[in-house]
């Protein structure tokens, strides 16, 4: 693996490989047993968008791998002024081990990483979420001891969330049920590949039907960065009806579990008593960013 910029071109083994490397850097952490092999390594973290989770976790991961890392704001750098990605990868590949990125664009992901002599590492595009959906299975096969078998839901928009829980829930093992509007379906290249494990997926418009017999229910906002001029029509599609509560609830597995990769927007895809009712598991997800991605960087860039 050079590169972590979606789950779609990691192999099965590769994640199975991160998650135990991540659940083993998570108990070195909590006995506080040092594990610094960046030691003297920098990381670039260029960012399009705003974030609190994924810069931070990044940012305290390299710190506790014994490196370094540079929070590069893209309206603050001359690619914000016109420089080409190509050139911007040439030039941070002679300062830097690795670049973590949060763009608008795949495409400019995918350029960047052709051309970086160093790894980059994908940290939300409109495409894909790959890190928070490493630290998502991470957190299930956490509370249920193993992924394989059971049922991930995912209610809402089918953006990038949905996008890499399907990939990640079936590349596991996991049988995957999304519900979501007309208009607002998965990404073409994620349905053509959830075709290959037909019968361990369905897609489907009705919430209740997609919650039946699940293990974990996700969902995610109606609106994601970049979308916000469609705000209300979004709001109109999703409004009632795309929204993780009691019935939802009552429809899946008793002890479901329930995950959010946060910011949520309580009263909107998710009812602020469920979110509570499962806050636990919801700030383990959160926190697992940390050891998900320091499993990727010591992967990458040692
Ligand atoms: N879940 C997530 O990526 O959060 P941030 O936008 O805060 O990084
Ligand atoms: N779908 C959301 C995820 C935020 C972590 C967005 O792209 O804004």
């Amino acid at each position: 693996m050079k590169n972590f910029l979606s789950l779609t071109s990691v192999t099965p083994q590769t994640i199975t490989e991160l998650l135990d490397y991540a659940d083993r850097l998570k108990y070195e952490s909590k006995h506080s047993i040092s594990h610094k092999v960046l030691d003297g390594k920098a990381l670039g973290m260029i960012f399009q968008k705003a974030s609190t989770r994924t810069r931070i976790s990044f940012e305290m991961g390299m710190y506790q791998l014994g490196g370094t890392a540079l929070f590069l704001s893209s309206n603050d750098m001359q690619l914000n002024r016109g420089e080409s990605i190509s050139d911007t990868a040439r030039v941070l590949s002679r300062y830097l081990d690795g670049i973590m990125i949060r763009a608008y664009y795949h495409s400019d992901v995918e350029e960047l990483a052709k051309n970086s002599e160093v790894p980059v590492i994908n940290g939300l595009t409109d495409f894909c979420h790959p890190c928070q959906v490493l630290a998502d299975l991470m957190t299930v096969r956490e509370y249920r001891g193993a992924l394989e078998g059971l049922k991930l839901c995912y209610i809402g928009d089918g953006n990038n969330m949905a996008n890499s829980l399907i990939v990640g829930g079936l590349k596991t093992g996991m049988s995957v049920s999304v519900a979501c509007p007309e208009g607002y379906e998965p990404s073409p290249r994620v349905l053509t590949f959830a075709k290959s494990y037909e019968g361990d997926f369905s897609l489907v418009r009705d919430p209740l039907e997609a919650a039946a017999n699940a293990d974990v229910i996700f969902t995610d906002v109606w609106t994601s960065m970049g979308q916000e001029s469609e705000k209300a029509a979004r709001k109109a599609a999703f409004c009632d009806i795309y929204q993780v509560n009691d019935a939802v609830m009552a429809a899946a597995n008793e002890g479901c579990m329930v995950q959010h990769c946060l910011p949520a927007h309580k009263g909107e895809e998710i009812t602020e008593k469920v979110f509570e009712a499962h806050a636990k598991e919801i700030f383990d997800e959160a926190e697992n960013r940390l050891h998900a991605q320091k499993a990727v960087m010591a992967t990458l860039m040692i």
